[in-house]
């Protein structure tokens, strides 16, 4: 593939079925619909029903006004990835629809949130962008083909590699926000820094998918969409502060590329037929691939960060659900 990736070149994915995490909006609202465009149907796995609907109306109706035929289906599953009980919930409902998902595009995510957490009291950009998409995809790989076409792509960051990143990447501290460990007495207001350590996470997990063959032949992915004009940028004031976090939100736009280029790279991954890469590889714009930083290929780090998302999954959704986690993993 050259790195140029252009949504020109997807193929034909008639007969195929997708699953795209937040796909009402931003990236992978495109992504769903360039899918759909080339036949591949698509199950669109949001939060908000009202809001799914009003994306897959918007994807019909510009089909129909260019004539697009043989479009694929789209449907929506209920999916919050702030609650594993609804991460779990959404898979079980994929699986009693369907026998076979030939790529899980594990889209959504945020951002630069004030702190908060989760449904089960797991800081919100860990618990989100990782914790989610960890239960939602384990629990969906007896439905992805092993024999080399099923893929998995995890959206991360060019963040994973700032500093802040290196310096905290003590998962023990994960239920720490970031502001506490620095100021002890302070209360928590921002979780910024966690977004870095998320988009390192999202990369490990892919390479513990993928290059640590712990799903292989599933060929698992990490993508780097680029600095893309989306809705991500929706809370940066609140999150980075009001000076900083509105100037960064008033930039956005000028330093940002389309929402239809940012979602190249997730189209290049799920879709082009001969990647010629291995399997755990991490892709920036448009679909090249690059070597993310050493802490996101330590192998220590993506062992850790795979056994506390077992414990914390345990924890949460209890010992048989664990099973049948290890049992999807080393089928
Ligand atoms: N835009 C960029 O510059 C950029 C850069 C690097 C990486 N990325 C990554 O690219 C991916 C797509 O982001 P985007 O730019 O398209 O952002 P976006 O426009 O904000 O879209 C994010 C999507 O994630 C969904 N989402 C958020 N929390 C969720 C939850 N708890 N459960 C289910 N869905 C949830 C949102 O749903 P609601 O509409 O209901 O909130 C929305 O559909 C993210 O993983 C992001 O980290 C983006």
């Amino acid at each position: 593939m050259s790195a140029g990736f252009t949504i020109a070149q997807i193929p034909s994915l008639v007969g195929k079925t997708f699953v795209v995490t937040g796909a009402n909006t931003g990236i992978g609202l495109i992504t769903a619909k360039e899918l759909a465009r080339k036949g591949g149907d698509v199950i669109l796995c949001c939060r908000s029903e009202a809001k799914a609907t009003e994306a897959i109306q918007k994807i019909q109706s510009e089909f129909k006004q260019a004539n697009v035929e043989s479009a694929g289906k789209l449907e929506f599953i209920q999916l919050d990835l702030q609650s594993l009980k609804s991460a779990e919930a959404a898979a079980r409902a994929i699986r009693q629809k369907k026998q076979r998902i030939d790529v899980l595009i594990n889209n959504a995510g945020i951002m630069a949130v004030p702190f908060a957490l989760t449904k089960d009291g797991i800081e919100s950009q860990f618990g989100t962008n990782h914790m989610g998409h960890f239960v939602f995809t384990t629990l969906l790989l007896p439905l992805i083909p092993r024999d080399g076409s099923g893929r998995i792509i995890n959206l991360s960051s060019i963040a994973h590699k700032s500093p802040y990143s290196v310096g905290l990447l003590n998962l023990d501290q994960l239920f720490v926000p970031t502001h506490r460990l620095r100021v002890p007495n302070r209360k928590p207001k921002r979780s910024t820094l966690p977004a870095n350590r998320t988009a390192i996470q999202t990369v490990q997990f892919a390479l513990y998918q993928g290059a640590r063959g712990q799903t292989a032949p599933i060929q698992s992915y990490a993508v780097h969409p680029g600095v893309v004009n989306t809705e991500l940028d929706r809370n940066l004031p609140a999150g980075l502060g009001p000076i900083i976090g509105g100037i960064a939100k008033f930039m956005y736009p000028y330093v940002s590329i389309s929402p239809e280029n940012g979602s190249r790279t997730s189209l290049a991954a799920a879709t082009f037929p001969e990647l010629g890469v291995p399997n755990g590889t991490y892709f920036v714009p448009q679909g090249k691939p690059e070597t993310p930083t050493r802490f996101a290929r330590d192998p220590a780090l993506a062992d850790k960060l795979w056994s506390i998302s077992m414990e914390i999954t345990k924890k949460v959704l209890g010992d048989e659900v664990a099973a049948e986690i290890e049992k999807n993993v080393s089928a």
